[in-house]
């Protein structure tokens, strides 16, 4: 091999390095979640981070992380607590009100997000969660893309069912 060749081989496993450690998922070991694990990497940025918070809001109010249109959580149940870890490899449909879909899945610690470069959501959406041929639907419209906003552990005033969960359960 010539040295060009291997030198372009050594940075592209370097770049590698780089992008696996940077989203390494931080997690330690609670009871509480359905998932016996919970996040534990504090406010570093990580798209794995604070599953189950309010991702927008607090982007928004640090004036830090990326800007998403539409961010949330996918648990295994409704009265999951903050920071418990997801489920995975869950995809997300956001349909605006022209129509347009915006799809994500959900990563590791179930989180997921639409960031602001894929466009605006025209408001009102709805959404649904789809896995195994089966899915789950939101048919009420609403205005706010920080989906944890309203499905928090209880719904809370805002008459949602608790957490997203997965179809099925
Ligand atoms: C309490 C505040 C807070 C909450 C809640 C929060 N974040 Fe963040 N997030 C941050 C901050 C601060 C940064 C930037 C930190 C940095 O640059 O080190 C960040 C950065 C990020 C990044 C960029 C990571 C990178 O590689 O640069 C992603 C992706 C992200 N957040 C996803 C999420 C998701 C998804 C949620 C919701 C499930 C969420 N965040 C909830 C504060 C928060
Ligand atoms: C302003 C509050 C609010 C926001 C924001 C919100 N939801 Fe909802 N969600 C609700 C309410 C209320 C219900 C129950 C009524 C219904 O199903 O339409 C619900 C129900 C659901 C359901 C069906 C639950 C079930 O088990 O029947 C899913 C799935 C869902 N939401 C996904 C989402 C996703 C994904 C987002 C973000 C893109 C989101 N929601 C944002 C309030 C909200």
């Amino acid at each position: 091999m010539s040295l060009p060749h291997l030198s372009a081989l050594v940075l592209a496993v370097l770049a590698l390095g780089a992008c696996a450690s940077e989203e390494e998922n931080q997690t330690t070991a609670a009871p509480e979640c359905s998932a016996k694990l919970k996040w534990a990497g504090g406010n570093s940025g990580n798209p794995m981070m604070n599953p189950g918070m309010d991702c927008v809001a607090c982007h928004k109010k640090e004036g830090e992380g990326p800007l998403f249109v539409a961010a949330g959580t996918v648990f295994g149940k409704f009265d999951e607590v903050d920071l418990c870890e997801g489920k995975s490899g869950i995809t997300v449909e956001i349909t605006d009100k022209t129509g347009k879909v915006f799809s994500a899945t959900t990563n590791e610690a179930g989180n997921f997000f639409v960031n602001a470069s894929a466009g605006s959501i025209a408001m009102p959406y709805t959404a649904k969660v789809k896995a195994g041929g089966k899915e789950r639907a939101m048919v009420s419209p609403q205005s706010n893309g920080s989906c944890n906003s309203c499905h928090t552990k209880t719904g809370g005033a805002t008459g949602a069912p608790g957490r997203i969960v997965i179809p099925g359960v």
